[in-house]
């Protein structure tokens, strides 16, 4: 474990939990500390998952010259912020979606990584995942025809209180949390950017959108149609739909171990099994490839400048009740 890469957790974050695993199972990482606003929380987290340093503020954390990467699951509103810190303050950044709530931000977050030459990258699990890897290359290679049309939502039931994604100020709302996925999804299959969108939204009391049902148009004429939401119970698919033949992804955001994808062409219906790997190794061993090789992580800062400059773009759509066109975020 010499030569292992040392992380910090910034915050006590419930998703915490899925990056422990993969820091553990990797050989290339060593989970070194935990920071937290107060010292007797980080202490006692530290204490639960055998985490060898507490640290009782971010920015003791960022000061230990031990650490070399920095897991940045704070709420929506403090990514762009501390990743920028952490990488002014030498460390390299995995940071969860979505990466910042402006483009501005992430434009910030660009020029930190240039300035400094570390790496921050943000943390959209399922596209390392054997099957979404499977699913782009059949697309690519024809399995399906040519494109139409790609449908798709994540869904599920909030009912916790107090839920930072119920704050607006935070970046809270279903768009953000989880309609970043389909969007993020079609974009990166069809390997394009969408030029118009429309979006509706229901909003809740606090202002966010509790449900969010967007369209999105891409140059090349294919159509995306999405929904996202918390007051419904789960739901996750990604749908399809060639010229030829329609490819059904049951589970594409949080595919596991063993999963199935399906093939319909004309009355028949292919199974295909994709054997897949532990859901968040994929980040974890990415990054460390662009550390200790100099790869490019496969989410490039572009990328998630883009992802978000559609999930603006359909806010605004929304809020003012006429399609948007891409064309100002560019
Ligand atoms: N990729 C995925 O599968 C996935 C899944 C779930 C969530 N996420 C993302 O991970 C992030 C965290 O989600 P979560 O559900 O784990 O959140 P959470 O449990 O509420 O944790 C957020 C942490 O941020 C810290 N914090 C700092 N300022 C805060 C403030 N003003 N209010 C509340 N907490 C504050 C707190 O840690 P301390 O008290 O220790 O300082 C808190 O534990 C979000 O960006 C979310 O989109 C990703």
């Amino acid at each position: 474990m010499n030569n292992a890469i040392n992380w910090g957790l910034l915050s006590t974050a419930r998703i915490n939990r899925a990056l422990i695993k993969p820091l553990r199972a990797s050989k290339r990482t060593r989970l070194l500390g935990v920071a937290s606003r107060s010292l007797t929380s980080a202490q006692a987290y530290a204490r639960e998952w055998g985490i060898p340093k507490a640290y009782g503020s971010y920015e003791e954390l960022l000061a230990d010259p031990d650490i070399e990467v920095i897991y940045n699951p704070l709420p929506n509103h403090l990514h762009a912020e501390w990743t920028i810190k952490a990488l002014y303050a030498g460390k390299h950044v995995l940071c969860e979606k979505p990466l910042a709530l402006k483009i501005e931000e992430v434009d910030a977050i660009i020029a930190a990584a240039k300035e400094t030459g570390n790496i921050a990258t943000e943390a959209f699990m399922y596209r390392h995942h054997p099957q979404t890897i499977k699913v782009k290359e059949l697309v690519v290679n024809g399995a399906i025809g040519r494109v139409q049309l790609i449908k798709g939502a994540f869904t599920f039931d909030l009912s916790r209180e107090g839920d930072i994604r119920l704050v607006k100020e935070y970046g809270g709302g279903s768009l953000w949390d989880v309609g970043c996925y389909p969007i993020s999804y079609a974009r990166t299959i069809l390997g394009e950017e969408p030029i118009e969108v429309f979006g509706w939204q229901v909003t809740g009391p606090g202002g966010c959108d509790e449900s969010f049902y967007g369209q999105m148009r891409f140059r090349s004429g294919v159509h995306m149609q999405f929904d996202s939401g918390f007051r419904s119970s789960l739901r996750s698919y990604i749908e399809i739909v060639g010229t030829e033949a329609v490819l059904n992804i049951p589970d594409p955001f949080k595919p596991g171990l063993k999963n199935e994808i399906y093939l319909k062409r004309g009355g028949k219906q292919e199974r295909i099994r994709i054997k897949g790997h532990e859901l968040y190794l994929g980040e974890v061993e990415d990054l460390c490839d662009a550390i200790q090789s100099g790869i490019t992580p496969r989410v490039t800062l572009a990328d998630s400048r883009a992802n978000i400059a559609a999930i603006l773009s359909l806010a605004k759509s929304a809020d003012i009740g006429k399609p948007v066109d891409l064309s100002d975020f560019v």
